[in-house]
């Protein structure tokens, strides 16, 4: 089978990612969520892996953004929205999704750590894949201010370095 990776702007390809978000994620789903009130970044680039049909199978977001690690700048290259259709699961997808995340990330240079929230079912696939719990704060902007985020939890992978504890504020909103 061959499969057609693309990474691409974030807002012009949201169309074309849109349409899994709403099969995997549809109101009545994310109002069982533990993120489900929250406010979330839009994603500066998009990994979107598309089927022989040409339907996008797969997505991961890429946020980049200057964060503070106990009040000094770091960069955080954030990943987000990793989803696969269901019906399109336990083929790799997401992991060679994530993959090419993560080595955009590397290949720009600049970035210190790769950061990501997750709920606990989905931890054990991230660790698989270099992930680390963080142990520490993270705060971030909400429409009603600085708030510390709590509902899912994050996890770094190393770039060039990354903490393991400590505050990440993530100056903006969360991703
Ligand atoms: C989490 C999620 C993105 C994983 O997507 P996926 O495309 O199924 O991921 P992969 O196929 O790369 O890996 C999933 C598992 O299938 C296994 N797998 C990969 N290829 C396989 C194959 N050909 N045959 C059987 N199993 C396979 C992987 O080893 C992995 O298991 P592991 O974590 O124990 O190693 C997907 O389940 C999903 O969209 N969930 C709903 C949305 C969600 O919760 N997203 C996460 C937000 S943080």
């Amino acid at each position: 089978m061959s499969l057609e990776i693309d990474i691409l702007n974030g807002d012009a390809s949201w169309p074309m990612a849109e349409p899994l978000y709403n099969a995997v994620w549809p109101p009545e789903v994310v109002k069982t969520l533990p993120w489900a009130d929250i406010a979330f970044a839009h994603a500066d680039l998009r990994v979107l892996v598309q089927n022989e049909a040409g339907d996008v199978v797969c997505h991961v977001g890429i946020y980049r953004r200057e964060v503070t690690w106990n009040g000094r700048k770091m960069r955080a290259g954030g990943i987000g929205g990793v989803i696969s259709r269901e019906d399109s699961r336990r083929k790799g997808y997401a992991s060679i999704a994530l993959n090419a995340a993560v080595q955009t990330l590397k290949d720009e240079g600049a970035t210190d750590f790769a950061l990501l929230f997750c709920e606990p079912h989905n931890a054990p696939f991230y660790v698989g894949r270099g992930f680390k719990p963080f142990d520490g704060e993270i705060w971030c902007e909400q429409p009603t201010g600085r708030v510390r985020f709590e509902a899912i939890a994050p996890y770094v992978h190393q770039l060039k370095r990354a903490p393991l504890r400590g505050t990440i504020d993530l100056c903006g909103l969360p991703w």
